[in-house]
């Protein structure tokens, strides 16, 4: 059996990872720091090194070099209790076998080790090149969040399909321009389409386009969406709202990649990556025969699905204090979480998941009373955001006035910013100014 040099500073993990592993009869050796560790890759060739990522001046990823100095063969698995993209990428280019967050489950590490000696055993087929780009602002290091970076840092650079899914401001658009970002595509356009909001023909014009005359209206030649994205990304948003008939419409164009504007005579063939998101659970869709299942199978090429903010809650501190230090840049503001206000964010169940956290902490970074964000001013957010109807039929209540005044101050008078912020419509907080007399 393979012997697995396994790697951390935390003594209590390293000793029972050993144990662990013993019992399961491997050959294991074990090292506290980069330095020793290193000395031993040096000294006899593993096939399998399990390290720790943050460990001294050095990481894991020195690790990683060392073992695969010695050893091009050795399986590197990396686990780390604070996972970004940027280090699932780093790790994925230097060729790690697998990287996996803290805490994780001794039988899941088994079950990697005996996918790596599997991979020892096959053949030694080259890994794909991942690509240095730029990355996002995607924050969490949950394990959850962990397996969707992994599966971006795979997925991206190919051509294949990918479907997401996730509730309400989980981040799926975050991920869809990601994927894009990530891949030979991301000089050419990313081009979103919000499935949902469009309906019927005009759906099948934005997507597909339209000569002039096609339709009434129509004074000129329009592009659809398929076609303006050539050679880059289409991002289907909604997908789970299209009706049957544009459905198959779309399958088709899967299967083809050809389009054809609305009234033209001859069909384009495009180059397009597509990119598919809902916040419904298409797969049940599909059950009750309301979804395609050949449409469903052609998108879900790879899966990646979004977890809700309350299933990682230990995501929320760092989510928070992010958010705030964005607020207070921009706003020119000094806000800041007291233990209370962050204990009270991280019990809450965040419906609208990360977007709703951003924008309740802008609002708060905003009005809360000497900028400091504490349990009483997150609860009493929650609060007017439940009791927030948007009718705006009764009179104004001098706090809430008074609250526009603070964020339209703060927003330098930008009304769509300042909506935002305050959790209303547009349409809402103009009917408020009209009332203050501000209109
Ligand atoms: N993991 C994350 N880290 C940092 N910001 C995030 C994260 N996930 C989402 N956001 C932010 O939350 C907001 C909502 O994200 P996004 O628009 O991608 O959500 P969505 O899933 O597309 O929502 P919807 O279904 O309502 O369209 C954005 O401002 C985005 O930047
Ligand atoms: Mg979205």
């Amino acid at each position: 059996m393979a012997k697995i040099l396994v790697v951390d500073d935390d003594a209590s993990i390293r000793e029972t990872l050993v144990t662990f592993l013993e019992l399961e009869n491997y050959a294991v050796d074990s090292a506290a720091s980069t330095e020793e560790a290193i000395a031993k890759l040096q000294s006899e060739a593993f096939p399998i090194v399990i390290s720790d990522v943050y460990l001294d001046e050095r990481t894991g990823l020195d690790i990683l070099n060392a073992a695969k100095n010695a050893n091009p063969d050795c399986s590197v698995i990396l686990m780390s209790g604070r996972g970004t993209i940027e280090t699932v990428m780093e790790a994925t280019k230097r060729g790690a076998f697998d990287y996996v967050a803290k805490p994780f489950d001794l039988d899941k590490m088994l079950e990697i080790i005996h996918r790596a000696e599997e991979a020892a055993r096959g053949s030694d087929d080259e890994d794909a090149d991942v690509e240095d780009l730029p990355v996002s602002e995607m924050i969490g290091s949950s394990p959850a969040m962990v397996e969707v970076y992994k599966t971006i840092v795979k997925a991206a650079p190919s051509d294949v399909t990918v479907l997401i899914e996730g509730e309400t401001g989980t981040g799926k658009e975050l991920v869809a321009r990601l994927l894009h970002n990530l891949s030979r595509r991301a000089a050419q356009p990313f081009v979103p389409v919000d499935c949902g909001s469009i309906t019927g023909s005009l759906l099948e014009s934005e997507l597909f386009g339209a000569m002039r005359g096609a339709y009434t209206g129509a004074d000129r030649d329009r592009v659809g969406a398929l076609e303006a994205a050539h050679n880059g990304t289409v991002f289907l948003d909604e997908i789970g709202e299209i009706d049957e008939g544009f459905q198959l419409r779309l399958l088709r164009f899967l299967q083809e990649r050809e389009v054809r504007p609305l009234g033209a005579s001859r069909a384009k063939k495009v180059d397009v990556r597509v990119i598919a998101a809902t916040n419904k659970d298409l797969a049940k869709r599909m059950e009750e025969k309301r979804f395609r299942e050949d449409l469903f199978y052609r998108l879900n090429v790879v899966p990646i699905k979004l977890p809700a903010l309350r299933d990682r809650r230990g995501d929320i501190p760092l989510l928070a204090e992010t958010f705030v230090g964005k607020a207070n840049e921009r706003y020119r503001l000094n806000a800041r979480i007291t233990k209370s206000g962050m204990r009270a964010m991280e019990e809450y169940a965040w419906p609208g998941n990360v977007r709703q956290l951003q924008h309740m902490i802008e609002r708060l970074s905003i009005l809360a009373p000497q900028y400091r964000i504490d349990e009483e001013a997150v609860l009493d957010a929650i609060q007017s955001l439940s009791s927030r109807d948007g009718q705006g039929g009764e009179s104004l209540a001098d706090t809430e006035a008074d609250q526009i005044k603070k964020v339209l101050a703060a927003t330098s008078g930008n009304k769509s910013r300042a909506a935002k912020i305050l959790g209303i419509e547009r349409k809402t907080l103009y009917r408020k100014l009209e009332k203050m007399g501000l209109g």
